[in-house]
């Protein structure tokens, strides 16, 4: 299996796919609204501090996991370690699996956002909340019907990945990577540098660079913890499977640095256009978190600014290549555990496997507004409830599977692999690495204790908590 194992053609094109898994969603969708409350420059200094304690050693376990395994994901913990932790593989699969029966969908939404800003604006101008509903399947005189326009599009860009996915590692993803995140830094500082120059965006500067203390909370570390592991696709099957196509010669511990630099730059960057544009169009209150936000609120502002029809398709742009480049691996976490594991052909495991993730998440858009499709939660502040199953999905993956997988995988360095193989898998490359002892410290003990925090807090605080 090892022999015909595929690897990454070149350097940039590891670089350029790990950080198109990062950047995706959560960067720009995300991060703005949950940067705006956290108190603008406290949130980004703790999101900081989060993604270089933590973050980042992290990254760097599960891709030094990966390349010395040089396997998949399950793979990984049986041949490194002990078949016991075999465990945090398959909650690393399901739950990326379960990721992206909706990531697609809503790739699906950004794609049908893209078209619609390109022919029909003043339709998204006159009743921006209307359109989204209306998209779900909900329409203004309450009615639901199937919206089956809107899975067309999820299914289109089910569809993109799944081609990317079958063509394979070097000639599908990194070349998508290659031509798609340069785009996406293109597209990236065009709107910065129309949103900061926007009249009245300078508050919103002010805001994103005040250091208003009172506004953190505990919970702000917490959602800065939770974020920057999202942000960062640790804790699933993603690093670990993408370090597994590496060479020995890599300098994995430098390319962490510049993954992390790069997704967190990108956030940043997202919170520069999205929080002032707010503040010069729409005023302050406006700024919401989640899903309506990036569809609703932001359509005001593209109807109030100059030239914005032309910003918002570029705007849709951006948030379509992010959202692709971070599916994909998703995608090839599955497939690469799937072909390996079972050896199952490549082409049509993917599309199997696709197919039943875009079927899945049907059931996700579905939940959004129009049908009263329900999941099943359980947390000490609400006991058992049935939110929405969109919600259930979400928190499923963000509040469970994700802090686990990451727990597991520290555990498995920190205690069973050990830190010091790491190291040395780190330093095949023949150069020294600088931070072990601080790395090990931190796999060991600090990660593991901040890791179980958010899970028994979110247990506890119940789903009210984003
Ligand atoms: N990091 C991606 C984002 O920021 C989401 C993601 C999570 C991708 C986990 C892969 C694995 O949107």
């Amino acid at each position: 299996m090892e022999k015909n194992r595929a690897q990454w053609g070149s350097k940039i094109g590891f670089i350029l796919a790990a950080a198109g898994s990062a950047v995706g969603l959560g960067n720009i969708w995300k991060f703005p609204g949950r940067a705006y409350e956290g108190g603008g420059g406290c949130f980004l200094l703790i999101y900081l501090g989060m993604v270089v304690l933590l973050g980042a050693p992290l990254m760097l376990s599960e891709l030094s996991v990966g390349r010395a395994s040089q396997t998949n994901i399950v793979g990984t913990f049986r041949k490194l370690g002990h078949p016991c932790f075999s465990w945090v593989g398959w909650m690393g699969v399901t739950g990326a699996f379960i990721i992206t029966c909706y990531y697609s969908h809503v790739g699906g939404w950004v794609l049908r956002y893209v078209v619609g800003y390109a022919a029909e604006a003043p339709k998204i101008y006159g009743d921006s909340l209307g359109y989204f509903y209306e998209m779900l399947g909900l329409h203004a005189d309450g009615a639901a019907s199937f919206p089956w326009l809107t899975l067309l599009f999820a299914g289109i860009f089910m569809a993109v990945n799944a081609v990317v996915i079958i063509r394979g590692v070097e000639s599908g993803i990194e070349k998508f990577n290659k031509v798609g995140m340069p785009a996406l830094f293109i597209l990236l500082l065009v709107l910065l540098t129309r949103a900061v120059t926007l009249e009245g965006a300078k508050p919103g500067i002010e805001y994103m660079v005040s250091l208003d203390w009172s506004k953190v909370t505990f919970d702000t570390f917490l959602a800065a913890l939770g974020q920057a592991f999202y942000s960062l696709s640790i804790g699933m099957a993603i690093m670990i499977t993408y370090g597994s196509y590496l060479p020995r010669t890599e300098n994995i511990a430098r390319n962490t640095g510049l993954i992390c630099a790069m997704d967190t730059l990108v956030a940043v960057l997202a919170g520069f256009i999205v929080v002032p544009a707010v503040f010069a169009t729409l005023g302050a209150e406006q700024i919401g978190k989640g899903g309506g936000f990036a569809f609703v609120s932001l359509a005001k502002v593209f109807q109030q600014m100059p030239g914005g029809t032309f910003f918002g398709v570029l705007f849709y742009l951006l948030l379509l290549f992010a959202a692709l480049t971070s599916c994909m691996s998703l995608v090839e976490g599955i497939v690469a555990f799937l072909t390996e594991h079972f050896a199952w052909p490549r082409k049509a495991t993917t599309i199997a496997v696709c197919a039943a993730m875009f079927a899945i998440g049907c059931l996700y858009t579905c939940s959004q507004a129009a049908y009263p499709i329900k999941g099943v939660w359980f947390d000490a502040a609400n006991g058992v409830s049935f939110p929405a199953f969109c919600d259930a999905m979400e928190f499923l993956t963000d509040r469970i599977m994700i802090p686990v997988c990451a727990l597991g995988s520290c555990l498995f360095v920190g205690w069973v692999w050990k830190p010091e193989k790491a190291v040395a898998e780190i330093e095949q490359n023949g150069v020294r690495f600088a931070l072990a002892k601080v790395y090990t410290v931190i796999i060991k003990y600090v990660a593991p204790v901040a890791i179980l925090t958010i899970l028994v807090m979110s247990f506890a605080t119940g789903m009210t908590l984003s």
